[in-house]
């Protein structure tokens, strides 16, 4: 990635890491310049990142949401999850990142004086923040954010000090000794929101999926398949739709309805 720049095509860009700070354990904040796709990038939208110096190992592309966008560059946040992330989250200042994006669907954007809550698990809370961020009254917003202990919650810049977050942890050690979905319950049940913005492990969107759909209340999840190709050629992405069939959730998604999702 560092060693010399590809010849840049439509989507296919080459930016230059500014920044890389810890945000959790083994969570890293990338901020990249890139004004093409800080300029265009949707809340929920992510990239295809080459992580392989040579190209060839690992060979895919890995995605990974847009966290923030501002003039000229974008953030990323990485958590390692294995060589390929690894690879990425130890990319320094100065270093050259070759991506495609912005890639799928994003959120659909709230009304203006809307109450939305937005429900993260780990780094799912990524593309939660740029939603967040993007928003005319971010006043209006509750943020609930479970992991699984204290110092895996990723400390993005802008989350901490905003007066509608609550934390949950599977251990207790921060916040609800719980999940963001129990969170999601209570806040339900006292002063339920207009609409759910959720991203984060499978059984937490199937959790918040199913108190939404149950209340009748919009619901908007973000995905994270395994990808190959994220540009929809594969069908390595296939996600079940409740009325039947697949949708690829690099091209229909990232980002679904979820009662249009068939949960297990
Ligand atoms: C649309 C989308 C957006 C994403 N956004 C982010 C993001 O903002 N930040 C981030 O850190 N990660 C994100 N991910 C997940 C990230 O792409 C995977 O963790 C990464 O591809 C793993 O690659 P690796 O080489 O590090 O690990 P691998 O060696 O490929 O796998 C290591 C472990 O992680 C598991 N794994 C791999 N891919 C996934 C996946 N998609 N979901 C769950 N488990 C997986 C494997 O089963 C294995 O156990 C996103 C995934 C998708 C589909
Ligand atoms: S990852 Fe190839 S079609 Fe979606």
């Amino acid at each position: 990635m560092s060693e010399g720049a590809p010849r840049p095509g439509q989507d296919h860009y080459v930016a230059q890491v500014r920044t890389n700070i810890g945000v959790a354990d083994g969570h890293r904040l990338l901020t990249l310049i890139c004004p093409e796709v800080a300029q265009t990038a949707v809340p929920g939208q992510f990239l295809q990142i080459r992580v392989s110096v040579s190209g060839q190992d690992p060979l895919l592309r890995r995605p990974i949401c847009v966290a923030a966008a501002r003039e000229d560059e974008v953030d990323i946040v990485v958590r390692v999850a294995g060589r390929g992330t690894d690879l990425l989250a130890r990319e320094t200042p100065g270093a050259f990142v070759d991506l495609l994006g912005p890639l799928g669907r994003g959120f659909t954007r709230p009304g203006r004086h809307e109450p939305v809550a937005l429900v993260g698990g780990g780094v799912g809370v990524a593309p939660l923040h740029f939603l967040l961020t993007s928003l005319a009254d971010p006043s209006r917003v509750r943020v609930l954010l479970g992991a699984r202990t204290r110092a895996l919650l990723p400390r993005q810049p802008g989350l901490s000090g905003l007066e509608g977050l609550r934390i949950a942890t599977d251990d207790g050690s921060e916040g609800h000794h719980g999940t963001a979905a129990d969170l999601l319950a209570g806040v339900l049940e006292t002063d339920p929101p207009h609409r759910v913005y959720a991203c984060g492990p499978q059984p937490m969107l199937a959790a918040v999926a199913r108190l939404c759909i149950q209340r009748r209340i919009v619901c908007e999840v973000s995905l994270e398949e395994r990808m190959a190709c994220g540009i929809g050629v594969c069908m390595g992405c296939a996600v079940p739709m409740a009325g039947g069939g697949y949708t690829r959730a690099c091209r229909e998604g990232p980002v679904y309805d979820a009662r249009a999702v068939k949960w297990e």
